[in-house]
């Protein structure tokens, strides 16, 4: 398998092509963006992290009948995934009230939802990544309603695993943000990445924040929590 050309660069990863049309290597930055890219910082570990995050949570997840585009793992930075049309609908999900919602409903951080509430946002860099409503993602052409479906029905399955999962590393998952893709034969399947980047995971007896929050609030200690992210990973899977 050779690497080929850079087919995408986005804020916190590069897609190259393959001699295989249908795989791509994703390779896994140091850069950290948010707020729509408006404050930017550059963390040493964090790609090689987020890599072995992802990497063992999607592993995970597909001995779990969850259909991810995940291959193998190539080396510190990049893993071979299979090459998917990614649907520009940012599904997220959230177990506790946090971030954006918590800002947006005026309710205080941290209060756990009866409910499991799901967001959906267009992805749309220039748009910042508007919050929408399903009727919204028909009219953009970016999914049907039975699509919707059954993208909703996968994510929930998603949260289910992945809340027991964080459970026995003693961490509350609070929310998280997927991307879903279709492949080769239009199956819908997880793609994209799951790492402290894209999830909000607190420590559940001293409630400290070990994900992107460290840096989007300036809390200092960004690397190390990403690390003890992976080492109770590894701990509880027994890698
Ligand atoms: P929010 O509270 O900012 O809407 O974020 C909800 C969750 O989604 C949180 O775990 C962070 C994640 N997320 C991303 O991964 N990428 C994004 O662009 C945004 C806005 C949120």
């Amino acid at each position: 398998m050779t690497k080929g050309a850079m087919l995408y660069e986005g804020k916190a990863k590069q897609v190259f092509e393959t001699d295989n049309p249908n795989e791509v290597i994703v390779r896994f930055k140091d850069d950290a963006t948010a707020f729509n890219a408006q404050k930017k910082g550059n963390f040493d570990l964090k790609g090689e992290m987020n890599n072995a995050i992802t990497t063992l949570i999607f592993e995970y997840l597909n001995t779990k009948g969850i259909p991810t585009h995940f291959i193998k793992k190539l080396d510190e930075r990049e893993q071979l995934v299979k090459r998917v049309h990614i649907i520009p609908l940012e599904m997220v999900v959230r177990n506790y009230v946090a971030g954006s919602m918590a800002q947006r409903l005026g309710v205080e951080e941290g209060i756990k939802s009866p409910v499991t509430i799901f967001d959906l946002c267009y992805k749309r860099d220039d748009l910042g990544d508007p919050l929408i409503n399903d009727h919204h993602a028909v009219f953009l052409g970016a999914a049907t309603y039975e699509e919707l479906d059954e993208m909703y029905e996968l994510t929930s399955d998603i949260n289910d695993i992945l809340i027991d999962l964080f459970d026995k590393m003693n961490i509350i998952l609070v929310d998280f943000k997927i991307e879903l893709g279709k492949d080769s034969e239009g199956k819908i399947i997880l793609a994209d990445e799951i790492s402290p980047d894209t999830c909000r995971l607190w420590d559940k007896d001293t409630m400290m924040k070990l994900d992107k929050d460290r840096f989007r609030r300036d809390l200092g200690g960004v690397t190390e929590a990403y690390v003890e992210i992976y080492e109770r990973l590894k701990k509880v899977l027994q890698k």
